[in-house]
């Protein structure tokens, strides 16, 4: 169906929609930029764009639920060059900090390139010439000049779902010069953290020459506002389905499961290098040797989503991760009780609130994270304020949640010992913490981090 030009367009790296076969018909993603963004959509009569995640995968522009869906087609060789190559062995572990060593080759730029520029075009079809675009993460970067050059009345804000490196990791970029200057298109460059800010900021000083100023900076004549915007989850839809009957129902059939006198420790994680899973399992094994019967008393529930299985350092982690599973049950597992139980799928929302309301231990301990709304969303379940989280020092999220038990996930005594220190917490400890952290979690939603970054996207002024 052809669609009138929007005065508001979101793309990012997938369509909010899959085909679903039962229903024979496109359905939203669950997820809290899709949730966060439909309103918006909907009152706007906005587009998204995006990618089905398919190869050669062309559809004509429809409308799903009110919402414009434009996809944006790869080819089997730009999966393998921008998505999996650039993006996803290059882009990503070099923005984290490069706890894996990150790749550069020009064959994989190219691609990058050509990618976004499609990207660019694909939003300009569908953009009003003064309307708003909203470009999200680290696959989209180089689209906000690109589209510039094709909409330059338009008002374009990026938001990177993921961390911005320090100058001396992100100088390592052989095309650190074009990624800034695409970046820089934007009238808001927003972040997750003040760190990625500066880093930004910094990174835009040394390589390309701009100009602080209040806010932001000064960049070929124009003004580009960087913004702090931590992301956050429908907090209020968590607790809802927290406390639902069939939530309740499957969260303490869950706990019966386990072991009802068990303390249950929770990871929900995509199967990431960077969520810091095996060291995660490895203070496990080191609290259960150094506490004898400790292994009886507890329950651990490991829940590994699926991701970027074709790349090969996500491959590697799998066997690595299965292989401490399979030896932590081997040596403190009995005939009666299996300590780590390790699931490799995608839950349904519904589970998913279930496992959370069975934790009485979440551990979320990434070596660098953008955000993680794991740790959110964990919390927003806790509607009675039990429940202890355990958080890395090295999630954007601790720079909210500083209430959790904060850990270095590096240091191995210290992750060992908050293992015991969630176990034994005293209970009036435990709430004080989780109701502080709650305060939080239901104040900054989702909703609220989407209406402030709109607010500074639509407030870009440019100079006369
Ligand atoms: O920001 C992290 C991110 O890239 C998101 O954009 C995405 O939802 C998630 O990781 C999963 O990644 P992928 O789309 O590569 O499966």
């Amino acid at each position: 169906m052809p669609m009138d030009r929007s005065g508001f367009v979101v793309a990012a790296n997938r369509l909010p929609v899959r085909w679903h076969e039962e229903a024979d018909d496109w359905e939203f993603s669950p997820g809290g930029l899709v949730s966060a963004l439909r309103p918006v959509l909907n009152e706007r009569s906005g587009t998204w764009v995006g990618w089905t995640g398919r190869p050669d995968h062309a559809l004509e522009p429809f409308v799903h639920d009110g919402i414009g869906q434009r996809s944006v087609p790869l080819t089997k060789n730009e999966i393998v060059g921008h998505y999996r190559g650039f993006c996803n062995s290059t882009v990503w572990p070099l923005y984290h900090n490069a706890i894996r060593t990150p790749e550069y080759h020009r064959h994989w730029w190219r691609p990058h390139v050509a990618v976004n520029r499609r990207f660019a075009d694909t939003i300009a079809a569908a953009l009003a010439d003064d309307g708003t675009a909203w470009v999200h993460d680290y696959q989209l970067q180089l689209v906000p000049d690109f589209l510039r050059a094709r909409r330059p009345g338009a008002r374009i804000g990026f938001f990177l779902h993921i961390p911005f490196p320090p100058v001396e990791l992100f100088g390592y970029m052989p095309w650190r010069r074009p990624v800034l200057r695409e970046l820089l298109g934007a009238d808001v460059v927003a972040f997750q953290t003040r760190r990625g800010v500066a880093n930004f900021s910094e990174c835009c000083v040394r390589y390309v020459g701009a100009r602080p100023v209040q806010d932001g900076l000064e960049y070929d004549g124009r003004l580009v506002r960087l913004q702090c915007a931590p992301i956050s989850i429908d907090s209020e839809g968590f607790e809802r389905l927290a406390r639902s009957p069939e939530v309740r129902d499957e969260a303490a059939a869950l706990r019966e499961r386990l072991g009802p006198h068990r303390k249950i420790f929770l990871g929900v994680d995509r199967l990431d290098y960077t969520k810091g899973i095996a060291v995660r399992l490895k203070a496990i094994e080191t609290f259960f040797r150094r506490h004898e019967g400790a292994a009886e008393e507890c329950a651990i529930l490991q829940i590994a989503v699926p991701t970027r299985e074709k790349v090969s350092d996500y491959a590697a982690m799998r066997e690595e991760v299965e292989q401490l599973v399979g030896q932590i049950n081997g040596e403190f597992g009995t005939t009666g009780h299996t300590p780590v139980t390790y699931l490799y799928r995608t839950l349904a929302p519904e589970d998913l609130v279930a496992c959370y309301r069975a934790a009485d231990v979440m551990m979320v301990t990434p070596l660098c994270d953008g955000m993680n709304l794991v740790a959110k969303e964990y919390v927003a379940t806790r509607f009675d304020d039990t429940g202890v989280l355990i958080l890395s020092e090295f999630a954007g999220a601790a720079h909210e949640l500083a209430d959790a038990l904060l850990v270095n996930p590096l240091d191995a005594d210290w992750m060992a010992d908050r293992v015991r220190d969630a176990f034994d917490l005293p209970v009036t400890e435990g709430i004080e913490r989780m109701a502080a952290l709650r305060e939080r979690v239901l104040a900054h939603d989702v909703f609220r981090w989407s209406a402030g970054c709109l607010d500074a996207i639509e407030a870009a002024t440019q100079p006369a």
